[in-house]
């Protein structure tokens, strides 16, 4: 007999999804994970790979980045996994893992403008539900564009990113040489 009780099915884990391209990881990224780990039982990070856009980091690289920072921030946490999609609509992502919801966070009301469609897109393709978390207002500047921008020209982005996101950004700034770093 289970502990559920006679006849009663084991309850499923509340899962979640958070996606995004992770190019790289940001602190704004891992306040979210966490939040969103804080209301749903599991987290699935799900770095969703657009084959026809090339990005700074490789996505098995962009993984290992934010694997390793979930480990400083939280341990070893069988509830937070992170993998690897290519090419597939994130509704078919969140069927595949068993996740009821998607969680994103939004820094403004441009966030909202470019998240809302895909909400709804999602919402009348499966069902998918969408949670919105508010951005941290200390992060609402931080993106990962913005972030790697900054980074190619020099500027300091401690603090906004894990450190090793930070030292990936400097090697690659320092392997491309001062001409192209600008
Ligand atoms: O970090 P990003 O680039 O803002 O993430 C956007 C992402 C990857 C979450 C979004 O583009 C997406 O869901 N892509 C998967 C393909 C898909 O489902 N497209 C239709 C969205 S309604």
């Amino acid at each position: 007999m289970s502990d559920n009780g006679p006849g009663r099915a084991a309850a499923q884990p509340r899962r979640c999804v958070c996606p995004g391209s992770y190019d790289p990881v940001t602190n704004g990224h891992l306040d979210i994970i966490g939040r969103a780990a804080g209301l749903f039982d599991e987290v699935v990070v799900a770095i969703l790979h657009n084959p026809a856009k090339a990005g700074l980091f490789d996505v098995e690289e962009r993984a290992a980045l934010v694997r390793n920072a979930l480990r400083d921030q939280r341990g070893d946490d069988p509830r937070v996994t992170v993998s690897v999609w290519s090419g597939m609509l994130l509704v078919d992502v969140c069927r595949e893992v068993g996740a009821s919801a998607v969680v994103k966070g939004l820094r403004g009301t441009g966030d909202l403008g470019y998240e809302l469609p895909m909400a709804r897109m999602n919402r009348h393709l499966t069902g998918l539900e969408t949670v919105f978390l508010a951005g941290d207002p200390t992060l609402e500047h931080v993106s990962s564009s913005l972030v790697k921008e900054v980074a190619a020209y020099g500027g300091d982005v401690k603090g906004l990113v894990p450190p090793e996101v930070h030292d990936r950004l400097l090697a690659r700034r320092a392997a491309r040489g001062p001409e192209e770093g600008g």
